[in-house]
């Protein structure tokens, strides 16, 4: 076919696609619905700040749930009402954009920050937010290894005025990694956002078909719902993603637009890792053996030759179950020569880790 011909026809399937779709922005996972499907854990959060509106004394609480789950659309939302229907301010950080403690304070204060130091920025932060607070850090896990301790957590939590800090992350692991002083003076209330079923799934999808599909299947909504709690952890986003393609891929049967779908976030997934985890990930990937030791000497050799310090074992060991606890790896027990190790099983395409690490690492 030549170049005039695939445009007509590309032509013709792009004028197929705005038949079927109204309003393509349901596809953007930052579309905020003016109605989520409710989560009973949100009923929990929501009478824990009525609690902090009326008596300024905070119950510190740690979201965690899976990929997905709908923990940062829940604290928009909640932001949305919150701020209209209390006397509450309510504050929102990412964490994976904003990585360090300083750089939280400076863009929570939005000015300029250049050559202050934490300490200040904490000041400034304590002169402008004189109300009841709510502050939530979301994707906390993904803090620079250069905060190691969080100190925005320390700091807010030891302060006389009233903040109550929400912190949301997809893995459990973070909790564990608080050092002793933060977590004894935080005491973080931990909430759990179970993964969905297929009825939540199949009604978030409907939500979006109402708004922005002029035509749809009611069997194909459930067919992707089903397919999303059975082979990933519930992500809401792939089964988005699946009914975005399931209308702009031509001739794509519901399994291919899955795959798909899925694949995409396997990438946006890996891409987001810590230089360190991909790193990790990426020995994983290429190593001949499964076995936690060899992986892990071919990680020193690999953060060698980026001329980076490796971790200690232990460090290590701890990226490992990071890892796993967001779905990327699974580590199983085995029994090598008397003695018990661990298998690190990659759940994920060894190829994609493969080229993204190279795109990475070797740009430079
Ligand atoms: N309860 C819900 N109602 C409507 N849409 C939802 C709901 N939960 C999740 N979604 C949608 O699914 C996608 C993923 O949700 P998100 O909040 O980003 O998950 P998480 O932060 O837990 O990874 C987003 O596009 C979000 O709007
Ligand atoms: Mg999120």
């Amino acid at each position: 076919m030549d170049i005039a011909a695939y445009l007509r026809q590309q032509k013709e399937h792009l004028g197929e696609e705005s038949q079927k779709v109204k309003d393509f922005s349901v596809f953007d996972f930052n579309h905020i619905p003016d109605q989520p499907v409710m989560r009973e854990e949100c009923k929990e959060l929501v009478d824990e700040m009525l609690r902090f509106e009326i008596s300024g004394i905070p119950n510190h609480h740690a979201i965690v749930g899976s990929r997905g789950s709908g923990k940062t659309l829940m604290m928009k939302f909640l932001q949305r009402v919150v701020e209209a229907q209390t006397s509450l301010d309510m504050l929102y950080v990412n964490c994976r954009h904003q990585n360090t403690s300083f750089r939280i304070f400076s863009h929570l204060l939005g000015d300029k920050t250049a050559g202050a130091s934490l300490t200040e920025l904490y000041e400034r932060f304590l002169a402008r937010y004189r109300k009841k607070t709510v502050v939530v850090l979301d994707e906390v896990d993904l803090m620079s290894s250069k905060d190691k301790r969080r100190d925005i957590l320390y700091m807010l939590s030891r302060s006389e005025q009233p903040y109550m800090i929400v912190m949301l992350s997809n893995s459990p692991h973070v909790l564990k990694q608080l050092d002793a002083a933060t977590r004894s003076s935080l005491q973080p209330v931990p909430l759990h956002f179970k993964n969905y079923d297929a009825e939540q799934i199949h009604a978030i999808l409907r939500d979006r078909a109402l708004r922005g599909l002029h035509a749809w299947d009611e069997g194909t909504l459930a067919q992707i719902a089903a397919l999303t709690t059975r082979m990933t952890n519930a992500d809401a986003r792939v089964a988005i993603k699946t009914l975005k393609y399931s209308v702009t891929m031509s001739g794509g049967d519901l399994m291919r637009c899955f795959e798909r779908a899925r694949r995409d976030i396997v990438v946006d997934m890996v891409n987001d890792l810590s230089d360190a985890n991909l790193m990790i990930l990426w020995a994983i990937a290429t190593s001949p053996s499964d076995l936690v030791k060899e992986i892990y000497k071919r990680y020193c050799r690999f953060s060698q030759d980026q001329r980076e310090k490796p971790f200690s074992y232990v460090y290590f060991y701890s990226n490992l179950s990071y890892l796993q606890s967001v779905g990327l790896v699974g580590l199983v027990s085995t029994k090598v020569d008397r003695t018990y190790t661990n298998r690190v099983l990659l759940t994920c395409e060894a190829s994609v880790v493969a080229s993204l690490a190279k795109l990475r690492f070797e740009q430079n």
